[in-house]
């Protein structure tokens, strides 16, 4: 029963969806580490806790996102600190993973974790242990670590940006999330559903208004949807939402989205030129920017990064729109 329930938010009817559902009722109560792989929005902190739910365990499902750490403070984030352990440390601090002593330990965004910590961690995760920062003696807790990825780690692996003892000592269990594109017919349930969330209890979407939803491609997967359907709520003038206001709505990223990262095949050159131009058309904003894709701003800044977009480069673009000389139109 409370597996049920652990999986009841993980909307979908498509055969990947049900085998999913069943794999996290069977795999939650297990002790062993699951890394969860997919791409941005497919659900992938979703599905960690469900992972939790489904575990019984009586502790806490603690989230710790990698990436939004500079690595100065990673020790004391994860670790946790003592009082004095360094200036400005006025109180002792447990961190992450005593915190999700007797739960879960959710770390997001692992693919970005930096060398130095990533041998400190296999550590923790093979022994229990770890010390706290000051700290004269070990402390142990005992978390069970989901680790969840947008990037392939084997792909990490082969070239040598991520540890492979430490991928496979995360890899209790492996789960891959398809892409919304891969699961067309699961868009309906999720339109659907995101909509009477909003409690908006007239809006529906017309026929062609769906059909259009399921043609789309859906870079930012379900997170993507889901901002769609918000957005063409509050734009639609009718209670029935049109294809055309969707079209509308998807319009504005179909030129990012018709050649962005996602399944390849586009030059970097042009990956790059297409995403300053979606800068340009938001001046220069990232996270406007992301909003309209759907995705977070994180994983913009990761492609900025790739693609060598600089910040000045994106300071640049922003000063353009101040600039008298600017063209309008
Ligand atoms: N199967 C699903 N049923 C219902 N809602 C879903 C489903 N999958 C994802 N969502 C919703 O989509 C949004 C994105 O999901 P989530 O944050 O878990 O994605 P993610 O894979 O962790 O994305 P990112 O890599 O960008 O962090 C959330 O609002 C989540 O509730
Ligand atoms: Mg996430």
């Amino acid at each position: 029963m409370i597996n049920e329930r652990s999986t009841a938010m993980l909307l979908g009817d498509s055969d990947a969806m049900r085998v999913l559902r069943e794999r996290i009722t069977k795999i939650g109560p297990a002790r062993l580490p699951v890394l969860i792989e997919g791409e941005t929005g497919t659900g992938k902190e979703l599905v960690a806790q469900a992972l939790h739910l489904a575990s019984g365990r009586p502790g806490r499902f603690v989230a710790f996102n990698v990436c939004a750490i500079p690595e100065s403070l990673f020790e004391s984030t994860v670790f946790g600190h003592v009082r004095g352990a360094f200036s400005g440390a006025t109180h002792s601090n447990d961190g992450f993973l005593a915190e999700a002593d007797g739960g879960t330990a959710f770390l997001d965004e692992i693919a970005t974790m930096e060398a130095p910590a990533q041998a400190k961690m296999l550590r923790a995760l093979e022994t229990g242990e770890f010390r706290p920062v000051g700290a004269r003696a070990e402390r142990r807790s005992s978390f069970r670590v989901i680790a969840a990825s947008n990037e392939r780690l084997s792909r990490l692996v082969a070239s040598g940006r991520f540890r492979e003892d430490l991928l496979q000592r995360l890899s209790g269990f492996v789960i891959k999330l398809l892409p919304l594109r891969d699961r067309r017919e699961d868009i309906p349930l999720l339109a659907e559903s995101f909509l009477r969330s909003l409690s908006l209890a007239g809006s529906r979407l017309s026929a062609n208004a769906m059909r259009v939803l399921c043609r789309h491609d859906w870079p930012g997967n379900v997170r993507e949807l889901k901002t769609v359907i918000e957005r063409s709520v509050v734009l639609a003038t009718t209670e029935t939402i049109s294809g055309a206001t969707v079209r509308e709505l998807l319009g504005d990223t179909r030129e990012l989205i018709d050649r962005v990262p996602a399944s390849g095949g586009f030059s970097a050159s042009h990956e790059r030129r297409t995403l300053i131009e979606m800068l340009r058309r938001h001046d220069g904003d990232a996270i406007a920017t992301a909003e309209t894709l759907g995705v977070h701003p994180s994983t913009l800044y990761r492609q900025m990064l790739r693609l060598g977009i600089s910040s000045r480069e994106r300071l640049a673009i922003r000063n353009e729109k101040r600039s008298p000389k600017r063209r309008s139109g």
